[in-house]
C-alpha cells in the first residue's frame, strides 16, 4: 500500500503528540486509513531540542515553508500556530503547490479563513482543521457532516479550557480570580501571558469558525462580541449559586430574527443545564438543529493527546480520499445582529449604601428603560454601609439594559460599577 507521506511543521505540544500517536497507534491508523500514514519530514526552530519522540531518518527543514516543495511530502500538517508569519506562509504555499493541508490553527482560520478557504477551493485542494476547535471533540465533523441535513439554529460552547478551569476553581474553592489565575499559571494551565485566553480571544477564534460552519457565511472574527472573565468575582459566583446558576464563559452563535449573533462572554446558565456541569479544563459544544434537535458534546479541548487525535482523524480522511468542502458548502454573506440588539435576561449586582429609597431609585430607572424585574436578592442589612443587591430581569434589549446601567451607576448610593452578566439557557 502506498503510504500517505506527511510533513509536520511544528514539534511542540501538538506536533510531538501527533508523532507519538502515529508511532503508538500506527496500525489502527493504517487500518482505518486504508494505508500507512508516515511522517517523512519535519520542521521546528530548534533542531537540538529533545522532543521525546525519535526524529531519526526524517527530513529536517529549518524553513517550514520548504515542506510545501518537498517531493517526499504529500500532505502538509501545520502545527506552528499564529495567524501570521510562518504558519500562514506555509499553508498558502502548500495549497498553491496543490498539497492538502491539515492544521490546528484557529487563529489563522479565524482571521484569514475566508481567503485561505477560497484559495483551497480554487485550487481544488483539501484543507482540514478538526483540531482547531475544541481539541479532541469532533465538533467540526459533528456540525459539518453529522448534522449536514439540518438547519442549525444555535451553537454554544465552552471553548477555552483555561477559563473553564479558573471559573471552576473559583467556585469550588471560593477564591478570587487573580489568585486562581496565578495558581493556574504555576501549574501550567494558563500561559505566562494569559490575555489571549482570559480575555476571550481564543474562544472567539473558535466561535468564528463554528459560526461559519453552522450558518454558511464567511468567517467574521471581527464581528464577534468578546468579553473575557477578568471581571468575574467570587461574590458573583457565590450569588449565582444561590440563584441556581453557574457562571461559564460561553461562545454563542445563533440565528435570530435580526441576523446571526456571535458573542463570547461570561454567562449565567441554569445549574441543571448539561453545560453547567462541564468543569475544569473540559470543553463542550452544544448544537441545536431543526431535525436532530439538541446535541451535546463534551471532552478535552486541548493537550497533546486529544489534539493529535483530531489531527490524525483528518489525515485518515485524506488517506481515504474523503474530502468535504472546507466550510461544508459555498458561503454567502448573512446579516449579523449587533450586540445592542441582543435580547435576553440579565443578572445585575450592585453595591449600594443600605439606606431608604435606593432600591426605589434603581427600579424606577429600570422601569423608565422598559426593563422589568423577575426577582431581587438583598443579602443582610447593614444600615449606612455597602451591601450587594442582585436584580434578575426578564428578557429585554441590550441597548435598554446598558442605558439603564449607565444611569444606575451614576446614582450616589451605588458605590461601584455594577456587574452585569447575561443569562443563557446553556
Ligand atoms: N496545545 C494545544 O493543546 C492545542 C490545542 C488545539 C489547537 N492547538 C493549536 O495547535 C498549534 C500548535 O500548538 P502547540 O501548543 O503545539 O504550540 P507549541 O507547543 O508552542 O509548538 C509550536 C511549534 O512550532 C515551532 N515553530 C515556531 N516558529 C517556527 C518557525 N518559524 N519555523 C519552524 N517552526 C516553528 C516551534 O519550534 P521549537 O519547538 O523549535 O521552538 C514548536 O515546535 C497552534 O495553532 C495551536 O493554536 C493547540
Amino acid at each position: 500500500m502506498t503510504p500517505l507521506r506527511i510533513g509536520v511543521a511544528g514539534l511542540g505540544t501538538v506536533g510531538a503528540g501527533l508523532l507519538t500517536l502515529l508511532a503508538q497507534n500506527g496500525e489502527i491508523v493504517a487500518a482505518r486509513a486504508g494505508r500507512p500514514v508516515r511522517v517523512t519530514a519535519v520542521s521546528a526552530r530548534d533542531r537540538g531540542r529533545d522532543r521525546g519522540v525519535p526524529l531519526d531518518g526524517l527530513r529536517w527543514h529549518d524553513d517550514p515553508v520548504a515542506l510545501a516543495a518537498d517531493p517526499e511530502v504529500d500532505v502538509v500538517v501545520e502545527l506552528i500556530g499564529g495567524s501570521e508569519g510562518p504558519a500562514r506562509a506555509l499553508v498558502e504555499a502548500a495549497l498553491k503547490a496543490g498539497k492538502p493541508v491539515v492544521t490546528a490553527n484557529k487563529a489563522l482560520l479565524a482571521v484569514h479563513g475566508a481567503a485561505i478557504a477560497t484559495l483551497a477551493e480554487q485550487r481544488g485542494v483539501p484543507l482540514a482543521f478538526e483540531a482547531a476547535v475544541a481539541g479532541g471533540i469532533p465538533a467540526i465533523k459533528g456540525l459539518r457532516e453529522g448534522l449536514a441535513a439540518n438547519r442549525i439554529l444555535r451553537v454554544a460552547g465552552i471553548l477555552n479550557g483555561t477559563c473553564n478551569y479558573i471559573l471552576t476553581v473559583m467556585r469550588e474553592e471560593k477564591r478570587d480570580f487573580a489568585d486562581v489565575l496565578a495558581a493556574a499559571q504555576a501549574l501550567g494551565y494558563a500561559e505566562a501571558d494569559p490575555a489571549f485566553d482570559i480575555d476571550g480571544i481564543d474562544a472567539a477564534h473558535k466561535l468564528a469558525i463554528l459560526a461559519a460552519l453552522a450558518f454558511g457565511r464567511p468567517v467574521d472574527f471581527a464581528g464577534v462580541h468578546v468579553e473575557g472573565i477578568r471581571n468575574v468575582s467570587a461574590l458573583d459566583i457565590e450569588l449565582a449559586e444561590q440563584l441556581g446558576f453557574r457562571i461559564k464563559l460561553l461562545g454563542i452563535a445563533a440565528r435570530t430574527a435580526g441576523g446571526i449573533s456571535t458573542r463570547v462572554h461570561p454567562c449565567m446558565v441554569p445549574a441543571s443545564a448539561p453545560i453547567a456541569r462541564v468543569d475544569g479544563v473540559y470543553n463542550a459544544v452544544v448544537a441545536e438543529a431543526d431535525f436532530a434537535g439538541r446535541l451535546v458534546m463534551e471532552g478535552r479541548g486541548a493537550g497533546a493527546g486529544p489534539t493529535a487525535s483530531a489531527v490524525a482523524a483528518d489525515l485518515i480522511d485524506l488517506a481515504r480520499g474523503r474530502v468535504t468542502p472546507v466550510w461544508g458548502a459555498s458561503l454567502a454573506p448573512v446579516p449579523a445582529q449587533p450586540m445592542s440588539k441582543h435580547v435576553g435576561a440579565y443578572y445585575l449586582r450592585l453595591m449600594v449604601l443600605d439606606r431608604p429609597g435606593v432600591i426605589a431609585d434603581v427600579t424606577a430607572i429600570l422601569r423608565d428603560n422598559a426593563v422589568s424585574l423577575d426577582s431581587m436578592l438583598q443579602r443582610g442589612r447593614k444600615p449606612g454601609e455597602a451591601v450587594p443587591v442582585v436584580l434578575v430581569t426578564h428578557d429585554c434589549e441590550e441597548a435598554a439594559m446598558r442605558a439603564a446601567l449607565d444611569r444606575i451607576a451614576a446614582l450616589d448610593a451605588v458605590l461601584e460599577q455594577p456587574t452585569m452578566i447575561r443569562i443563557e439557557p446553556g
